[in-house]
């Protein structure tokens, strides 16, 4: 009894303490904790925890992704009315709103500007302190119950400190460069792109299964209540900082107003420094701050008339498609790049955009001479909106789309469940450079010097077939490509010779597993320890991986069975090629015991006996966390020769310096 009621404060410690860091990293941008710390105690509450699911709650940290794969979402009837904002185009259609109000209530009045957060509405209800419903808009009146995969998003508080009965509500979005990393992997893999940031927010939120949108990155800020008597303020400006008090995530940009110059001003300061925000915005959301003048002023059926929203306008570009370029990627994916006439949109001069897959460009009916309304999607990539019927030339003519390689020249394949076409040809040259390339990458083999002009002329030369081919390169084979300098020659035989000794996990993120990337190689080679583990592994021993799902094990399973992969590893390992994780597993590197495990370091200098890389890599097996810039949260700066400022800063701030060979006598 007595040592459950131990282990059960233990467990009470460790959530306490795991709730607490990720608040501090996903809410108030402020971690204290270093990744090794956050995990070491992770682990060893998961641990205590299987042992005693007696002690497993729903607020632990453990079961943000415990929900199950729904066949369908349950509606859910909102309490109070989720309405939407009548809107404002211009600066007048802004005064016109305060005149009336003012006309209303016979006064000035006081306005609180929010930044619109382009994503979709959710309601949040905590009973007793706990999350108990993450709800999606719906139609206003009727939305659905998302709460397992609400559930998943970080910065979404599972338990509150204190007991609390309210409701919260806000914007879930995902952030502009997860929405870029997402539609690119969606279009590697033939999968239909999503439009916009809103539309990946909502897609991911709508997921069956919780294990999906956990991995999509979703974030929310939340910006009002319905409950403002439970939390005792009167007025907007009140309620959000006591919301951020409580632990929920605001938007830190804010500015209350006492006219609509003052407003006018603040969007114009936003509109200029829009795209540099994270996240996308599409306007700004004007509230009448005082919570009694809001319920004087009231509402229409559909919004409240104490509030607008001001849409920024579209940014927006017109010109004209001259070609459409076929690129063959890794995969075997070919995707059609627009070729336009120059143009300037929302800071940047364009003159290609992504038309990524044939389906949406056959949708989209885009042609040859068309002019075409261009945009940026999640403020970054552009992207053909639409074609302008009107200025078509008469004697245009349906685009025709490819029906062989534009390298290979072999059939292309349109498959089933997939927007994309494909070249299926194993040996097509564009695949093999794509793949080549993505093997001597910085990520996986990390053969500097080997650019994609060397490996273009490596193939068309004959001297590689595949990557095992790279470890019989000579250096008066490279001689004699165009543009090599006995130096870089001899460079890139000395990144080909040193890559052999890589851990496993890097050889596997070069083989290019599909959906197999650098997190999913580094968990494989820890669990596996060596590639013959690996590559006789069943899907049950595969899924023993905590987080690696169905997808990834199947992949991995079918990649190993094909007889050109097992030819290709055993070439690469008869070539030298290390094929075992040099890394320390999991539970070593927990109890390392290293003095800087654990520690915040810092590399600065020149180092002469170790790569940047690797004594990155040395650190972070170790359990430290190395990190770019030197503050008051840096425990160890390690100085190479010519070290300048961050050194100047350590000595100013009193930070232990180490030599590199001190750190590398700290190893021995
Ligand atoms: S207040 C009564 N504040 O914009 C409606 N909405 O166009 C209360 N939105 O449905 C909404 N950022 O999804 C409010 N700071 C913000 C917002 C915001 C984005 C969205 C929200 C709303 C839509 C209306």
């Amino acid at each position: 009894m007595k040592m459950n009621t131990t282990i059960q404060q233990r467990i009470e410690q460790l959530k306490e303490q795991l709730n607490r860091w990720s608040h501090e990293y996903y809410v108030e941008d402020k971690p204290t904790a270093t990744d090794a710390e956050y995990d070491k105690a992770y682990h060893e509450l998961l641990a205590l925890e299987k042992e005693h699911p007696e002690f497993v709650t729903a607020d632990s940290p453990t079961q943000r992704v415990g929900g199950e794969v729904l066949e369908q979402f349950q509606k859910v009837t909102h309490t109070n009315p989720m309405l939407s904002l009548s809107n404002a185009f211009s600066k007048e259609d802004l005064e016109e709103f305060d005149a009336r109000l003012r006309k209303l209530t016979n006064r000035a009045i006081e306005y609180v500007c929010e930044l619109k957060i382009d994503g979709l509405s959710i309601a949040l209800t905590y009973q007793n302190g706990q999350l108990q419903l993450g709800a999606t808009r719906g139609d206003g009146t009727t939305g659905e119950d998302v709460t397992g995969n609400v559930r998943t998003i970080k910065s979404v508080p599972l338990s509150l400190k204190e007991p609390w009965n309210i409701e919260v509500r806000g914007e879930c979005y995902m952030p502009k460069k997860s929405f870029v990393a997402l539609n690119k992997s969606r279009e590697e893999e033939g999968l239909e792109v999503f439009a916009n940031p809103r539309n990946a927010a909502a897609g991911s939120l709508r997921q069956l299964d919780p294990k999906i949108a956990a991995k999509r990155n979703l974030s929310v800020f939340l910006y009002s209540s319905p409950s403002v008597e439970e939390l005792n303020v009167s007025t907007q400006e009140e309620l959000l900082r006591k919301m951020a008090e409580i632990g929920f995530v605001t938007n830190p940009e804010r500015l209350k107003c006492q006219t609509i110059d003052e407003v006018w001003n603040y969007i114009e300061t936003i509109g200029a420094k829009r795209q540099e925000l994270p996240y996308e915005i599409d306007g700004m959301v004007i509230k009448v701050n005082d919570f009694a003048t809001q319920e004087e002023i009231g509402y229409t059926v559909k919004a409240p008339r104490w509030a607008i929203a001001y849409k920024f306008p579209a940014e927006e570009a017109q010109t004209v498609v001259r070609d459409v370029e076929w690129t063959v990627g890794r995969t075997g994916v070919v995707t059609p790049t627009a070729v336009m006439d120059p143009v300037q949109l929302a800071g940047t001069t364009v003159r290609r955009a992504s038309l990524h897959n044939i389906d949406l460009m056959k949708e989209r009916d885009i042609r040859l001479e068309d002019t075409v309304v261009i945009h940026k999607a999640g403020d970054i990539i552009p992207e053909v909106t639409r074609v302008i019927l009107e200025k078509r030339p008469a004697t245009s003519q349906p685009y025709e789309f490819p029906t062989t390689c534009p390298v290979c020249h072999e059939k292309l394949e349109h498959l089933e469940d997939e927007v994309a076409i494909r070249c299926l040809n194993p040996k097509c040259p564009a695949q093999l450079t794509e793949g080549m390339s993505h093997f001597v990458s910085r990520n996986a083999m990390n053969m500097s010097g080997i650019g994609p002009s060397i490996i273009k002329q490596f193939f068309e030369e004959g001297l590689v077939l595949d990557v095992a081919d790279l470890y019989k390169l000579t250096l008066d084979q490279l001689l004699e490509l165009d543009k090599i300098q006995q130096k870089s020659a001899e460079n890139i035989l000395e990144a080909i010779e040193n890559s052999k000794a890589n851990s496993l996990e890097r050889l596997l993120t070069g083989l290019g597993i599909r959906h197999v990337g650098t997190k999913a190689a580094k968990e494989l080679a820890q669990h596996f320890e060596n590639m013959k583990a690996l590559q006789e592994a069943s899907i049950e021993q595969l899924l023993e991986i905590d987080g690696l799902g169905d997808i990834i094990a199947y992949s991995v399973k079918t990649y190993f069975e094909q007889p050109s992969v097992q030819e290709l590893i055993q070439e690469l390992q008869d070539r030298g090629v290390n094929m075992s994780y040099l890394g320390k597993t999991k539970a070593d590197s927990e109890a390392s015991g290293h003095i800087l495990s654990g520690k915040t370091v810092v590399l600065t200098g020149t180092l002469e006996q170790l790569t940047r890389q690797d004594a990155k890599e040395k650190l972070e097996s170790l359990g430290a966390k190395v990190t770019g810039s030197v503050s008051k949260k840096t425990d160890v700066v390690i100085a190479g020769y010519s070290a300048g400022s961050k050194l100047d800063k350590a000595n100013s701030l009193g930070i232990e310096v180490w030599s590199e060979q001190q750190f590398l006598d700290s190893l021995a």
